[in-house]
């Protein structure tokens, strides 16, 4: 199945460090793949499962929050091979307050870097990609991309907000090479649900409405990413792909 195949290209992963960019990182090198891991944290753990590919990568800790240092943090990653081929907008934050409560500085914590930084990092990406005529943009969505979602407005309107900058870059990119689309996960277990399954009975009960009678784990998301990343979805613009144990379909 050579039209999966990633040997040669370079991914720039965001929130890398763990969780869903941790599966994302490592089945994009196990496809072939070289990784720019950039997070707020140190990459290392993800690296040495690239590595263990035979990939290579580079660790770069930043804070994809200070929009005036997004350019330098790309260049920082061009530096691996010269070249991005894919970029996966993942990292992105969660504040729980029911809305009456929920404050301005949560609000813009959370639009500050779930939208508004998938939205220049991907100018700047795409700026690199339209001169070389082809790449491949990933944005991690979310069922509150479609759904409004319990005490989180403001991650509800980043996730409503990237579904729709993946249509709009697609819209105009489309016909020169890029790829723009995005992955909505369902309820994957990593540190950002962790606070919901500390709690058994909302536990329980989501397992419940989830068709697949599991949730997911950052693996179930590599796959996905892998075929939005390879030559294999180079007619696939704009589409946001549910990886949800079925839940949006329930
Ligand atoms: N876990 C789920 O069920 C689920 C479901 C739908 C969507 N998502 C989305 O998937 C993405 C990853 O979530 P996760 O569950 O792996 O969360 P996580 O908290 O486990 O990991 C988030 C990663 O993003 C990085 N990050 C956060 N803020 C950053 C910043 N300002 N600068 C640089 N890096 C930063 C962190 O260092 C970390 O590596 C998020 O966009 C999240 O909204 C998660």
């Amino acid at each position: 199945m050579n039209s999966f195949d990633l040997t040669g290209k370079t991914a720039m992963v965001t929130g890398s460090a763990r969780g869903l960019g941790q599966g994302i990182a490592t089945a994009l090198a196990a496809a072939g793949a070289d990784i720019a891991a950039v997070s707020y944290s140190s990459s290392e753990q993800t690296l040495q499962s690239v590595r263990s590919y035979g990939r290579q990568g580079v660790d770069i800790v930043a804070d994809l929050s200070d929009h005036s240092k997004l350019q330098e943090t790309f260049d920082q990653a061009l530096q691996l091979t010269g070249h991005i081929d894919i970029l996966v907008n993942n990292a992105g934050i969660i504040r729980r307050t029911p809305v009456k409560d929920h404050s301005e500085k949560d609000w813009f914590d959370v639009i500050d870097i779930n939208l508004s930084t998938v939205y220049l990092l991907s100018q700047i990406a795409g700026r690199h990609m339209l001169e070389r005529g082809s790449g491949k943009i990933i944005n991690i969505c979310s069922m509150l991309s479609y759904q409004g979602g319990m005490f989180v407005p403001g991650y509800t309107a980043s996730k409503h907000g990237v579904a729709g900058l993946t249509k709009a870059f697609a819209n105009e990119w489309a016909g020169s090479g890029v790829q723009v689309n995005g992955i909505a996960p369902g309820y994957i277990e990593t540190d950002n649900t962790a606070p919901i399954r500390q709690d058994p009975e909302r536990t329980k009960s989501i397992t419940e409405r989830i068709p697949a009678g599991r949730w997911g784990k950052p693996e179930d998301i590599g796959g996905p990413a892998v075929f939005l990343s390879s030559s294999a979805s180079d007619y696939v613009n704009g589409h946001v792909l549910c990886v949800d144990g079925g839940w949006m379909s329930r």
